[in-house]
């Protein structure tokens, strides 16, 4: 099964169109939802320690990459975007010893088995593969990437609550004299496999790819390569922090997931 391949070069152009304006925004410091919700539930799976080798797919500007190599790891970091690596680069002056940055196509399984056979204490992917066209050749190159009883860390947004066409939904309540807002959200289709165009980030040049794909499809897709799942998170914004003015921190936007691998 190819997945979406044939749209592997439209969404690597899209993404070289997006790379500025994506670094620019993220900068040093990454947005909120990266800082409150993928760093440190992220990081509470990895369990980076002093030394390890770490496999970063799809980095982007590098703003994980970094935190890794301050943790003390060594780092290969790579994503298909020759803009966003270089950007990574620019960003990384002070982690270069730590930090290899490499130009590498996650649906190409020959780029990939070449970062190196059981060299990785674990590997990590941050909001990438529902950006992935396609993630069989990713699942099973890790397999061998991995050393025994290595990890897969990735985040992906909640395929239950923000599939295609999803409709955010505020409503205004009168409960006797009370003002109460509550939220909601509409979904017509879960099950089926889809790629869709969307905006990660206002004002970005283009619309990206994404490709939606129902929990079970990516459970399947690990079990069959040998993984077994060992951790789940499903993070939100917590309530105290949330200055927006409609709190959605109990429909959680994210879902992270640790994936071992299986040894005879
Ligand atoms: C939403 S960004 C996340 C970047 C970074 N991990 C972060 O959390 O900030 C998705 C990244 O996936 C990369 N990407 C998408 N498809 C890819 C592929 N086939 N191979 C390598 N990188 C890919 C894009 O270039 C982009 O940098």
């Amino acid at each position: 099964m190819r997945e979406w391949h044939a749209l592997t070069q439209d969404s690597k152009s899209r993404w070289e169109q997006n790379a500025e304006h994506w670094d620019d925004y993220m900068g040093d410091e990454s947005n909120r939802f990266h800082r409150e919700l993928i760093r440190p539930y992220t990081e509470k799976l990895l369990n980076a320690e002093q030394g390890q080798v770490i496999l970063d797919i799809a980095c982007g500007n590098g703003n994980f990459s970094r935190r890794l190599a301050q943790l003390g790891a060594n780092v290969v970091a790579f994503d298909y975007s020759a803009k966003m690596v270089e950007r990574a680069k620019n960003r990384s002056e002070h982690y270069l010893k730590q930090i290899d940055y490499r130009i590498v196509d996650a649906t190409n399984l020959n780029q990939l088995l070449e970062l190196g056979i059981e060299k990785y204490d674990s590997a990590v992917a941050n909001m990438a593969l529902m950006d992935i066209a396609e993630i069989s050749p990713l699942i099973q190159s890790l397999h061998k990437l991995l050393k025994p009883s290595g990890f897969f860390v990735f985040s992906i947004t909640h395929p239950c609550f923000q599939p295609p066409g999803v409709r955010k939904i505020n409503e205004e309540e009168d409960v006797n004299g009370v003002l109460v807002s509550k939220n909601s959200i509409q979904i017509t289709k879960y099950l089926t496999p889809e790629p869709y165009k969307a905006i990660g980030i206002k004002g970005q040049t283009i619309p990206h790819y994404m490709f939606h794909r129902p929990i079970s499809y990516y459970t399947s897709l690990f079990f069959e390569a040998g993984f077994v799942l060992d951790a789940v998170e499903e993070p939100s914004f917590q309530k105290e922090n949330d200055q927006q003015k409609f709190d959605w921190y109990d429909i959680p936007p994210v879902m992270i997931f640790r994936f071992r691998k299986l040894t005879c």
